[in-house]
């Protein structure tokens, strides 16, 4: 069969996304808007604003993976679009966008879980070896899991409460920074020293793989109200700050690890960008097993993420005209 094309769309957050990926698995094209910088000066994502700047961007963005795919939509044989988790008002954009290419061009449109796509962008460059623990550490989740293939995975640990994207993003603003807090924390902490001062890392239980990061924001904002001249140690309070949501991931990674004897550790989702979790994760398997972190444009949300999870599941997705459009975290398939 000649080499055919699909469209992938994702649209669950603040990120208008849209990629080309072909029959291969190859991505071709991978286009995102980023809605940052809007958001900056609200301190966090709007849900109404994030929808509004979908619906703005959507075409821009999708006709932007065309060209530089260098092809046309009528070529496009299947669309695969987020239907959740995710805000409702966003995901919305990018399912009635999908729904909309496929009945243009008499193509199936297959609903894909955006957890599964942070798992399958670990794909795209890598080729990953089996039995691989996969720590999913974005805004909205954190959460390890095993797989034995790329299709059948188990759901072996998970925040109780904030994910570590969250505790970035709430203590970037307790720190007055703004937002997308990670990366800016992340930018503060080069270069100083990380054990400035010791923010309890939250204890689970011997035997559990569980996260808690709640409790990280209360206790950098109670050390904020004792230390009144903090600000001329920000630096260095936002590097230790840092220092204990990286050690409270690596510890679980680590534990899991020592329980799973996995083959490989993959690591993905926005929080992956930092760069003290990157290093310290290689460090940390060294001369243990292989640690697969995409590269930043896959880590946080893009759309060939989506088309790459599409592609792997292409002869198990069944062709859906009507499917459920959800906010909050499923049973993974
Ligand atoms: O995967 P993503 O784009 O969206 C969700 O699915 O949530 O992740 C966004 C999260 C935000 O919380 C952001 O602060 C965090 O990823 N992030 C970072 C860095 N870059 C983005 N966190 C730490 N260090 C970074 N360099
Ligand atoms: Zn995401």
């Amino acid at each position: 069969m000649s080499e055919e094309y699909y469209l992938a769309i994702e649209t669950s957050c603040d990120e208008t996304c849209s990629s080309i990926i072909n029959s291969d698995g190859n991505i071709i094209s991978n286009v995102v808007f980023s809605q940052a910088e809007i958001h900056n000066k609200y301190g966090g994502v709007l849900p109404d604003i994030a929808s509004k700047n979908h619906t703005e961007k959507i075409g821009v963005v999708i006709e932007e993976s065309l060209q530089k795919a260098n092809i046309e939509l009528k070529e496009v044989k299947k669309v695969f679009v987020t239907n959740g988790p995710g805000l409702i008002n966003c995901l919305m954009i990018g399912v009635t966008a999908a729904r909309t290419i496929s009945l243009i061009n008499q193509i199936p449109v297959y609903p894909i879980n955006h957890v599964e796509g942070h798992i399958a962008s670990c794909f795209i460059e890598h080729k990953i070896t089996f039995p691989a623990l996969c720590l999913v550490v974005s805004g909205g989740h954190t959460s390890m899991f095993m797989l034995y293939n790329s299709k059948e995975f188990n759901l072996i640990g998970n925040t109780v409460d904030d994910a570590a994207g969250e505790a970035f993003d709430k203590g970037a603003k307790i720190l007055g920074l703004g937002y997308p807090g990670g990366i800016l924390i992340d930018k503060l902490s080069k270069n100083v020293k990380k054990d400035f001062y010791k923010f309890p890392i939250a204890k689970m239980g011997k035997n559990s793989l569980n996260f808690s990061f709640s409790g990280l924001k209360t206790s950098l904002k109670y050390y904020l109200d004792k230390n009144k001249d903090w600000e001329k140690n920000l630096n260095q309070i936002a590097a230790s700050y840092q220092e204990a949501i990286v050690d409270s991931l690596l510890e679980n990674l680590l534990k899991a690890f020592k329980k799973f004897n996995p083959s490989s550790i993959m690591i993905t989702g926005g929080v992956a960008c930092n760069s003290r979790l990157r290093s310290k994760a290689e460090e940390a398997f060294k001369n243990k097993t292989k640690v697969f972190i995409p590269s930043i444009q896959y880590c946080t949300d893009n759309a060939a993420m989506i088309g790459k999870r599409g592609f792997q599941l292409e002869n198990d997705l069944n062709l859906k005209g009507e499917f459920e459009v959800f906010s909050t975290s499923k049973k993974l398939v």
